[in-house]
């Protein structure tokens, strides 16, 4: 429930990753430029099933997002709801994060919109940090929860609202204590590691992520929201895929490509945590209940067998170095 697909070259060589393991994806309208325009989502979900359709044998649907801008009029709201295939809107603080240079300065300017989206029942996706550049870059989640996530859901109190990807104990304990309204969604990337694993030995990129990763404790209040049963919690992978190139540099870019083993990640961590049998509903049923989807009817099959995660997988010309790389995983799935 929090992909990003990219695009061209570079999203037909992630696409079938995602394809092997869900039916479905809530698309992030990150690119350049953003789609912030119905009419661009439209386009944008043309390619990608192009793409599918080049390869017969991969059913998936991908779910549409608009991209808030300062400058989003509420008729693109009704346009987007019109359409059928737009599932959210997705609001970056501007500056925030990859490709989110056109995002919202101050949300107070988005407030018609916002109304427009409540009554329209149409979910507003957060990215969770503040832009304030005197915040600490791990406390800017729990300065964003007061700062702006409180007064939105108190101003806007039927607004559906999914805060993506939380790496706060904050965040789990504002998502259990906020209204039915209120949802969230959880990386594998945050339920496996604590912020100690990008400075093991020196420094590696490959774990860094915006909301980068934090402290144990936060490490495991998100292991046990994950393994609640409640269903505001629910998986999106936010899997990011960025070359080789462009996070190994001076200055590396966020994001962590996770779509190669994503739901074969989450088994491996529910079974530690002694939860497998939570593993369904976290991953298929309370995602689509809180998006107000059917829930799938088919199934996939995983089985407890050791494989290796190639060490660079091919990206567009590039290489690309996913989540494990050169590793191996314990759980795999069967096609
Ligand atoms: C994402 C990306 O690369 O598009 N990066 C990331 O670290 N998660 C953007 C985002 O979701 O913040
Ligand atoms: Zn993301």
């Amino acid at each position: 429930m929090h992909l990003h697909l990219r695009d061209g070259e570079q999203m037909r060589a992630v696409l079938s990753d995602t394809a092997r393991r869900f039916a479905r994806a809530i698309v992030m309208p990150n690119l350049n430029p953003p789609v912030i325009t119905t009419e661009l989502a439209l386009a944008y979900n043309g390619r990608i099933s192009r793409a599918l359709a080049a390869n017969t044998k991969m059913q998936f649907k991908p779910l549409m997002t608009l991209y808030l801008t300062d400058s989003t009029e509420t008729s693109e709201i009704m346009k987007a709801k019109a359409s059928g295939v737009i599932h959210g809107v997705k609001f970056y603080p501007a500056r925030s994060t990859t490709y989110s240079y056109a995002g919202v300065t101050d949300i107070a300017k988005c407030f018609a919109v916002l109304e427009a989206m409540e009554q329209q029942s149409m979910p507003l996706l957060v990215h969770g940090e503040v832009n304030d550049t005197e915040v600490d870059v791990f406390d800017k989640e729990k300065i964003f929860i007061d700062r702006v996530l409180i007064p939105i859901t108190q101003r806007f109190p039927d607004l559906r609202v999914i805060f993506e990807h939380i790496t706060t104990k904050e965040a789990v304990e504002f998502v259990k204590g906020a209204s039915e309204n209120i949802g969230a969604t959880i990386t594998a990337h945050h339920l496996l590691f604590n912020r100690n694993v990008m400075f093991q030995g020196g420094i590696h990129p490959h774990y860094y992520c915006l909301p980068v990763l934090k402290r144990e404790v936060h490490h495991l209040a998100l292991i046990e929201a994950a393994i609640s049963g409640n269903p505001k919690f629910f998986l999106g992978t936010d899997s990011a895929p960025h070359s080789k190139n462009t996070k190994e540099s001076d200055c590396g870019c966020a994001g962590i490509y996770t779509s190669h083993a994503a739901i074969e990640l989450y088994a491996e961590i529910f079974e530690q945590a002694g939860a497998l049998g939570k593993l369904e509903e976290f991953a298929s049923f309370f995602g689509a209940d809180f998006y107000r989807l059917p829930r799938n009817n088919d199934s996939i099959t995983l089985i407890k067998e050791r494989w290796d995660v190639p060490m660079e997988l091919e990206f567009a010309g590039k290489a690309l170095v996913p989540l494990r790389a050169g590793e191996s995983m314990s759980w795999k799935i069967l096609d």
